[in-house]
């Protein structure tokens, strides 16, 4: 049911629309193969005539780019491949200019090992800065073996601690061992944290996607986890860190900061499936953040172990992950962030439809639709606009650079080393779900190297060979595009933007593994998005599902000539879908 409207809270930050850059694989401006900042401003046109409002800047710093920026060894300058400070200050201004936004990226749950702080903190346990990061004693079991101080799995393989030869002690690093964890309990660390945050925010940055931002508060007890995986001695402690005992009150420090900026914040926060927890952080009242990146919905194909694990997954999965929340955070007054994609996911059309290439882009703009017109701000990554896919079957490992997975394939073939059939599954789901698929370069032409680099350079990591069919160039050109549309999708969302901001959420036709369907509400305005997820066209019945009263078709995947206003809107019973076709109109409240 709608709320009456002046229970609603309207913000600037629930209006807007986000688009993620991740500058290795963005533009490169002098050829070196890799993206920069210069290469960002030169397609600043491009982004915000996609429609967006808000552009996101992954990881730049400085950085010896373990795990692609996320280890940053000084959070006060910009990685040299990448470019200076000034070019980001430039970067903000093309953005001002065009009245879009710019996010940075806080990266503050750990550093990297290289950062000063962690040189002095290793140095020795006196150190000034010992107490910055989290050292432990070793354990030692029944046989006098040294032993980590407890079994947490890194996210990276192995275990999360790092034993130190020189001051005889563990530091904790929930992802690689070049990214020791920060220690938050400690006031200095977040005295430091709130001036990063403040120096970004002076330079004219307008907010910050704040990376694994549920894990900087650990149990200080640091138990062991329960056993869940029996394979391994190694095993998942987020029990014990995410969204640990002190988050809201490190997340208020942050957020007393961004309030008095009116800064715009979304943070990661894996693995925390309880509502009432997310709530704590995103009510509006609350001033901690605006939003988080929930994960169900992209573990959603994972093994019951692992990741890389073959896992299947139904569309009343999706749907009921998305109800719950959309529902949840509507009702009280809280907020969600929209993806499909970012640099640590697939592509979108490859994990969420079945789509032969035929219906590329049907299944792509059909994607758009269900998830941008949903209650949230939604984010739009590099390349979803154009509708880009995963890297091809037959690519060799030498092709994949991400640390996750190369982890993973090392350990396998460690472990397991003539078992064949490990490795075919694997690598199987390598092309699934590795981080890879998301972190080929944007394919901006049909030119050599998709246009990302010079025609001579070897870029860093290789572009998607489909470049000479699917790129900007063509896709600016053409009406139909992938492109075109998301930027209908977002159009039609700021048109209509008390149905589609501040609007309810109901699913319609539960149970219909076929069709996604909701309506959204404001007062007496309402519209359904309607959904075909299948390659076949299927038909529905609008009034069997207490859709009345169709009084206009204001956007489809399929074009908007009069003749498809006429299939919906020209009476009669059933509606019949094409392939991967999604529809929106307004109807009768
Ligand atoms: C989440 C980031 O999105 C991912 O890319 C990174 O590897 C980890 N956090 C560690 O920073």
């Amino acid at each position: 049911m709608p709320k009456p409207s002046s229970q609603i809270h309207r913000a600037w930050w629930k209006e807007s629309s986000v688009y993620q850059i991740w500058p290795a694989s963005f533009k490169d401006s002098n050829d070196d193969g890799i993206g920069d900042i210069p290469g960002i401003v030169s397609k600043l046109d491009y982004i915000k005539n996609l429609g967006v409002d808000i552009v996101w800047l992954c990881p730049s710093y400085k950085s010896p780019q373990v795990d692609m920026g996320y280890d940053i060894s000084d959070y006060y300058s910009i990685a040299e491949e990448y470019g200076t400070v000034a070019d980001v200050e430039k970067l903000i201004q093309g953005c001002h200019e065009r009245g879009m936004k710019l996010l940075m990226d806080l990266v503050v749950n750990h550093t990297s090992d290289q950062h000063e702080w962690f040189k002095q903190s290793r140095r020795s346990k006196d150190n000034e800065y010992r107490n910055w990061y989290v050292w432990k004693p070793a354990r030692y079991d029944e046989q006098g073996n040294r032993q980590p101080p407890n079994n947490w799995v890194s996210h990276f393989q192995g275990s999360a601690w790092q034993w130190d030869e020189h001051t005889q002690e563990y530091y904790l690093h929930l992802y690689a061992t070049e990214q020791p964890d920060l220690n938050w309990e400690h006031p200095p660390v977040r005295q430091a944290v709130h001036e990063i945050v403040r120096f970004w925010l002076d330079k004219g940055a307008d907010g910050f996607r704040m990376d694994v931002i549920n894990f900087i508060s650990k149990d200080q007890r640091f138990p062991d986890a329960p056993v869940q995986d029996p394979r391994t001695p190694w095993q998942w402690g987020d029990k014990y860190y995410a969204n640990g005992p002190r988050l809201h009150e490190y997340l208020q420090g942050i957020g007393q900061i961004l309030t008095e900026y009116d800064a715009f914040s979304v943070g990661e926060m894996p693995f925390v499936k309880d509502t009432n927890e997310v709530l704590r952080a995103v009510r509006f009242d609350r001033h901690e953040i605006n939003m988080i990146f929930n994960f169900e919905h992209v573990d959603i194909d994972h093994g019951p172990y692992d990741k890389f694990e073959p896992g299947s997954w139904k569309l009343t999965d999706l749907k009921s992950f998305f109800e719950t929340w959309q529902k949840f955070m509507y009702e009280n007054d809280g907020w969600n962030a929209l993806y499909w994609e970012n640099h640590d996911q697939p592509r979108s059309i490859d994990r969420f439809t079945n789509a032969k290439e035929e219906y590329r882009t049907a299944a792509g703009k059909m994607l758009a639709t269900v998830l941008a017109l949903q209650s949230g701000t939604p984010f739009v990554y590099q390349g979803q606009e154009l509708g880009m896919r995963n890297v091809p079957v037959d690519w060799d490992m030498s092709e994949y650079k991400d640390i996750d997975c190369l982890n993973h394939w090392h350990r396998l073939l460690a472990h397991k080393p003539d078992d064949t059939e490990a490795h075919k599954i694997a690598r199987q789901e390598y092309q699934k779900k590795s981080r890879d698929n998301g972190r080929t370069p944007v394919q901006w032409s049909a030119a050599p190297n998709g246009g990302f680099t010079g025609p001579n350079v070897k870029p860093w990591m290789s572009v998607n060979p489909d470049f000479e069919r699917v790129n900007a160039e063509a896709q600016v050109q053409d009406p139909q595009s992938t492109y075109h549309y998301w930027s209908s999708v977002l159009g039609l969302r700021k048109k209509y933007h008390d149905i589609f901001v501040y609007g309810d959420y109901e699913l319609v036709d539960r149970a219909n593994e076929e069709i996604f369907a909701y309506t959204r509400q404001y007062e007496n305005h309402k519209a359904l998005v309607l959904a075909n997820w299948t390659e076949k066209t299927l038909e529905w019945d609008p009034a069997a599902n207490g859709i009345q009263g169709v009084q206009d078709v204001v956007l489809n995947t399929y074009g908007s000539a009069a003749s498809t206003q006429e299939r919906f809107t020209g009476g009669g019973g059933q509606w019949s879908l094409r392939p991967y076709e999604a529809v929106v109109a307004l109807v009768q409240a």
